[in-house]
């Protein structure tokens, strides 16, 4: 068996300078490659992320019989095949580590008149898949797995759902969107209410590709077997992959660095506001919008960083930045506490145990609780061999982290960045040693 990648950040001796221009948005590039499958006609999708789990969404409507062309610079052309097109799969679907292929497919195919099986890694096979398959189960669907259905694989027995107003205990765009994508298929009104707002990609989506759709802060409704139309598309960067250069940055002293086209929709910017009350300097410039999607240039220079509260309706508009954010945490002047995040816990890894105790082996003081963590700052990271867990985005912290570290850090595991940014460390490279 191939040794898992390792990768070493020696400390950062002079400021991060230049230009990013981040990948493509993995929850957008999912949602795109869904929908153009879905409608009818073709459809381009510019900039779509080439990462690991988009891979799992294409490879799986190619499964389902969508012919998804590669043109080449990261675009794709998809020749949909309409809401009625899907064919059986020959198959197991295999949904690699994505999350979100296999929670919003599983809400596709539970509406199609035939038989599919959903699996994935090792990581994917242990999250919980219940918050879809139950939610989904009151649209008439009929879905088993293991666990009673908790756990991957997934055998769909499709067909024969009715609309449905659902109030999903989790603020969970997967479970919306499996639902709202289920209610596509239905004559009539699908609602889906949620604790708090999740990311609106999947709303924003559907009314760009021709459905209707209402939309309220924490209510969504679709009405179903719209016609959808091809589009063309750009999908906007991934402000999850710019939340590290934009901790580096402001970690690293004397620097100033340019994130070019990021996605700054206000359902996933909760890492702008929480950097801001931190005392960041942030300044977001060549606003526009993209697809239905907003997107600006942000502009980060090297700033004093204090402790803060993190919690309620903030968590879902962050959920994925928080590892990066403990990193900033342990350099920020005072302490930061992170609650109502237990969701952390059911991440590619639990994200709370993996951060806190990478973070110790850095020379952070940090204590876990249930729903998140407390973290003492005015730490000096020392050099140490972390680990990634596996988990793309703890690798990615671990990386940052390395950059303001007394010696070396070195990643064991690293490869995992592909999952959802190809390019990672070039990147960071690039910046490095400007
Ligand atoms: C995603 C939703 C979030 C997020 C994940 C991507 C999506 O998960 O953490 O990385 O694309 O819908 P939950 O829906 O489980 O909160």
């Amino acid at each position: 068996m191939k040794e898992p990648e390792c990768r070493t950040v020696e400390p950062a001796r002079a400021g991060l300078r230049g230009e990013i221009v981040v990948p493509g948005d993995k929850s957008v590039s999912h949602r795109a490659v869904m929908l153009a499958s879905l409608a009818r006609g073709t459809s381009h999708i510019r900039n779509f992320l080439p990462g690991a789990d988009n891979f799992s969404t294409v490879n799986a409507m190619r499964a389902l019989g969508v012919p998804v062309t590669e043109l080449g610079n990261n675009v794709l052309e998809i020749a949909g095949v309409g809401l009625d097109g899907l064919q059986e799969p020959q198959d197991v679907i295999d949904c690699g580590n994505s999350g979100t292929t296999v929670r919003l497919l599983t809400g596709i195919l539970a509406a199609q008149p035939f038989f599919s099986v959903l699996s994935g890694d090792a990581s994917l096979r242990r999250r919980p898949m219940k918050r879809v398959s139950g939610a989904l189960a009151g649209m008439g669907a009929r879905i088993t797995g293991r666990h009673g259905g908790e756990n991957l694989p997934l055998a769909v027995s499709g067909g024969n759902l009715h609309p449905f107003r659902y109030n999903s205990p989790v603020a969970s765009a997967q479970v919306k969107s499996a639902l709202l994508l289920a209610g596509l298929f239905c004559e009539g009104q699908t609602t889906v209410r949620e604790p708090y707002p999740s990311r609106d990609h999947t709303e924003r989506m559907l009314s760009f590709f021709g459905a209707r759709v209402e939309a309220s802060p924490g209510q969504v409704t679709v009405h179903g077997r719209p016609q959808l139309y091809g589009r063309e598309l750009t999908v906007v960067g991934d402000i999850s992959s710019a939340a590290f250069f934009m901790v580096a940055a402001l970690l690293v002293p004397d620097s100033q660095l340019r994130l070019v086209n990021v996605g700054v929709n206000p359902t996933r910017d909760g890492i702008l506001e929480v950097l801001r009350n931190m005392g960041a300097h942030l300044e977001l410039e060549n606003r526009r919008e993209e697809a239905g999607e907003p997107v600006a240039d942000i502009l980060v220079r090297t700033s004093a960083l204090h402790g803060v509260e993190i919690g309620g309706a903030l968590i879902p508009r962050l959920i994925d930045e928080l590892p990066v954010l403990c990193v900033a945490a342990a350099l920020a002047e005072g302490t930061t506490v992170i609650r109502d995040a237990r969701e952390l816990r059911v991440k590619e890894t639990d994200r709370i145990a993996a951060m806190a105790g990478e973070l110790v082996k850095l020379g952070v003081a940090v204590e876990t609780r249930d729903d998140g963590m407390i973290i003492r700052g005015g730490a000096s990271f020392q050099g140490a061999n972390v680990k990634s867990h596996g988990d793309h985005r703890i690798a990615m912290s671990m990386a940052v982290a390395g950059l303001r570290a007394s010696s070396a850090v070195s990643i064991a595991d690293a490869a995992c960045t592909d999952i959802s940014f190809p390019g990672f460390w070039e990147q960071l490279q690039g910046i490095v040693s400007r």
